[in-house]
């Protein structure tokens, strides 16, 4: 699939991915699993540079998991040890491509250094105005909700808020997705067919894709081949195709 045939009129606004695989495609290779994460960051850079470079608005990328925190230990600081050094050394290529970086999940879980190298990076390209490169990390759709109806409920115990204004559109801005449109194109690699506490809310209405490529393995092509399928579907939103016509 080229670039070419894709229609610049009906580009999705903001894409999110699962990236998926890595440790299969490691151990495909007969090597450790870390390694599937260290290939991965290739098809991290190439999908940036291919969503920016159409003028895809957003790019929301599933990096860490609140349920991540539950592999081996190893595992845990190895990713965490690879998300610092990928943050620290892409901050260039982030500011000469004009790309924001953002981050959404519960950052308070994060060690220290993680921390701050994302913080650094959200401060240093924050001016920029290009695409937002958002990394979903130590996040979970479930997580996110039970935030939000925390904060929300401590509004209406507080009296600051009534009954009759929690409504979707005081959820959305109380999730930490509130910044951006709700995807409507979401990938997932690997061929699993699930969504695993991604996004769950600010899905409702985005098309789904998924793809047997493994993340280490996923190129510019990958992601026009599922922009392009994405152009060929009908969204309804819940009305009728005759309706649409209308
Ligand atoms: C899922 O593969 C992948 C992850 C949990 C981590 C993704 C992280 C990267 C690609 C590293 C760098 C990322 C950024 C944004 C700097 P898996 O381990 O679940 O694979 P498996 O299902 O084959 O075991």
């Amino acid at each position: 699939m080229s670039k070419e045939s894709i229609n610049q009129s009906r580009l999705p606004k903001h894409i999110a991915i699962i990236m998926d695989g890595n440790g299969r495609w490691a151990k495909e290779k007969g090597k450790f699993r870390i390694f599937g994460h260290e290939s991965g960051v290739k098809a991290v850079r190439e999908v940036s540079e291919g969503c920016a470079e159409l003028g895809v608005e957003c790019l929301t990328l599933y990096a860490f998991s609140t349920e991540n925190w539950n592999r081996p230990k190893l595992e845990v600081n190895a990713l965490m040890t690879l998300l610092v050094r990928t943050i620290k050394s892409e901050t260039k290529t982030l500011m000469k491509n004009g790309i924001k970086l953002d981050a959404i999940g519960d950052r308070s879980n994060l060690p220290k250094d993680c921390r701050r190298e994302l913080e650094e990076a959200i401060e240093a390209t924050k001016d920029n105005s290009g695409m937002t490169l958002i990394l979903a990390l130590s996040y979970s759709a479930k997580w996110d909700i039970v935030n939000a109806t925390k904060i929300i409920a401590q509004k209406a115990v507080d009296g600051e808020i009534s009954l009759e204004e929690v409504n979707e559109e005081l959820i959305d801005k109380t999730l930490t997705t509130h910044k951006y449109p709700h995807p409507e194109l979401m990938i997932r690699t690997s061929g699993e067919l699930r969504i695993s506490n991604f996004l769950l809310w600010e899905i409702a209405y985005s098309e789904l894709y998924f793809t047997t490529v493994l993340w280490p393995d996923y190129r510019k092509e990958h992601l026009y081949e599922a922009i392009i399928d994405y152009q060929s579907r009908e969204r309804r939103f819940g009305k009728t195709s005759e309706q649409l016509a209308t």
